[in-house]
């Protein structure tokens, strides 16, 4: 495969949806061929799939139907969108990935890591992204900042001790991971995360050029 693959994972109020468009932006004008796309979605079919995890219709989701539901999106996703992208060359910008599994199936839920990392292996062979950017911000700020929006869906209802176990739950992937993750100090005003995200992508920019 060729193309580049970036996945952006943030917890709540972090700012995710403003930044992936500033990502996006750039890697536009430095000369890339992006293909931005989300998960869980995607694809027709997983993004019905979405519509099952977040409705309130299904709250009290069994954890494991949860997790299922999850992978079956993402091999649709894959195999329909992702892969052919990356070996056409594309780089694909993906909003959330098995990072965010890991974070709320595992870290959230409670589910063994070990049934996740069979499922990711199953479902993805060695695929992994090249880089992932994680905004992060303390779970006190971002939901003061998420709760200005609509209606909040089945994952947003959560408690804050479960967006806590998330928020940790991404920071120790970081650390097992350092070379694929960046940490972006969400909490700080736009314009400040900003300056840090650029800084990573010029990096990334500039390391493609040797
Ligand atoms: P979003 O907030 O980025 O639109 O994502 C929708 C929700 O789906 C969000 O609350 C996180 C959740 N999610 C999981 O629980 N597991 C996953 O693997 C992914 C990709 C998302």
């Amino acid at each position: 495969m060729t193309g580049l693959f970036i996945t952006l994972e943030g917890s709540e109020g972090a700012g995710k949806s403003t930044n992936l468009k500033y990502i996006y932006d750039y890697l536009v004008r430095v000369g890339h061929q992006v293909l931005q796309t989300r998960e869980p979605g995607g694809t027709p079919l997983s993004e019905s799939i979405r519509e099952l995890l977040l409705s309130h219709d299904y709250d009290g989701m069994d954890s494991d139907t949860e997790l299922l539901l999850v992978f079956a999106a993402r091999a649709e996703h894959l195999k329909k969108v992702i892969i052919p992208a990356l070996k056409a060359g594309q780089t694909v910008l993906c909003d959330r990935f098995t990072d965010a599994t890991y974070a709320y199936q595992g870290a959230g839920r409670g589910i063994d890591e070990q049934r996740i990392a069979d499922l990711e292996t199953w479902v993805q062979g060695s695929l992994r992204p090249d880089l992932t950017v994680f905004l992060d911000v303390p779970v006190e700020i971002g939901m003061k900042r998420a709760t200005n929006r609509s209606a909040p869906d089945r994952f947003e209802k959560e408690q804050l001790s479960f967006f806590d176990r998330i928020r940790q739950g991404y920071l120790q992937q970081t650390l097992k991971e350092p070379d694929r993750y960046r940490v972006i100090d969400a909490s700080v005003d736009l314009a400040a995360v900003q300056v840090q995200i650029k800084s990573v992508l010029d990096q990334l920019t500039d390391n493609n050029q040797h």
